[in-house]
């Protein structure tokens, strides 16, 4: 079993841990000690262990994943030493492999981007560069996409933000049906199952082009067609398509 050092215990993290400790066969876990509590709430909830200092986490680590802040990344990596090869994965947005290698010239650095959505087995992990432990710590927790370079990892990461987008989507579908009377509960689970119905047969059918699909359910004379033209003839698609673009700008330019 690979023992994992997570190194930041934060909002990203603590959703990976609840996906891993969900899982058939969990990494070994090792918490960094920082943000005490989180850190210890977690521990005990999963009966993991803390490490005494970040040192002796990447000591007793085969892998590290680094989850810290941007601002405080390089400095926590260069402060450490690294073992020869030893895997350090790094979820830090906007950081380019090259900076975070040439902070552990030692270690052999990868770069992930998963959702919180890990915490429920759904997560899709942007990989950079393929490798092969890497891949297998990430599986438990959803689909790993690995890309052959950089500026695909950059592309992938549009669908990060797409996925906090839907949930914008999907409240405004729950908001009217529950002004129209349906009880919460209901309208919460109407819009997700539907926007879930919707992922799984965009994955399942990845063969068919997605307008051959809206096309299909959005015949002449729909309630659906009337919504997607209503959007259409103000321009809403063609806004969604360039904010997935300044989406991709800004991330390419961080
Ligand atoms: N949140 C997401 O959905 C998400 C998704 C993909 C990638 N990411 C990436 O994951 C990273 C973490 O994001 P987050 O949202 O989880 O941030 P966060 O909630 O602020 O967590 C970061 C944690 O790192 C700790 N930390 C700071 N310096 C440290 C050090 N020297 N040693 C050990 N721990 C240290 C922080 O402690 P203090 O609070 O005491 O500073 C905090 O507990 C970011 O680089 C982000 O780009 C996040």
């Amino acid at each position: 079993m690979t023992t994992l050092g997570i190194l930041g215990i934060g909002h990203l993290s603590e959703h990976l841990v609840a996906g891993w400790m969900r899982s058939a066969e969990p990494p070994e876990l090792l918490l960094s000690p920082r943000n005490a509590e989180k850190a210890e709430a977690l521990a005990e909830r999963f009966g993991l262990s803390i490490a005494a200092d970040n040192q002796a986490l990447v000591d007793r680590s085969e892998a590290v994943l680094l989850s810290v802040r941007p601002w405080h990344a390089l400095e926590v990596v260069r402060g450490l030493t690294w073992r020869p090869g030893q895997s350090l994965i790094s979820a830090v947005a906007g950081l380019l492999l090259a900076d975070v290698q040439a902070a552990a010239p030692q270690a052999k650095v990868t770069r992930v981007m998963p959702l919180i959505a890990a915490a429920v087995g759904e997560s899709p992990t942007t990989l950079y560069p393929e490798d092969a432990l890497t891949r297998a710590i990430f599986a438990p927790l959803g689909p790993v996409v690995a890309v052959p370079d950089e500026t695909l990892f950059d592309a992938a990461n549009i669908a990060h933000c797409y996925y906090g987008c839907l949930y914008a989507l999907m409240e405004q579908a729950e908001a009217v049906m529950a002004e129209a009377g349906l009880d919460p509960a209901s309208a919460r689970l109407l819009a997700s199952q539907a926007t879930r119905a919707a992922a799984t047969m965009a994955r399942d059918h990845h063969q068919e082009p997605l307008d051959e699909t809206t096309a299909a359910i959005a015949t002449e004379g729909s309630f659906t067609k009337l919504g997607l033209d209503h959007l259409q003839e103000r321009e809403a698609l063609t806004a969604w398509a360039e904010a997935c673009r300044v989406i991709h700008r800004a991330i390419r330019e961080a």
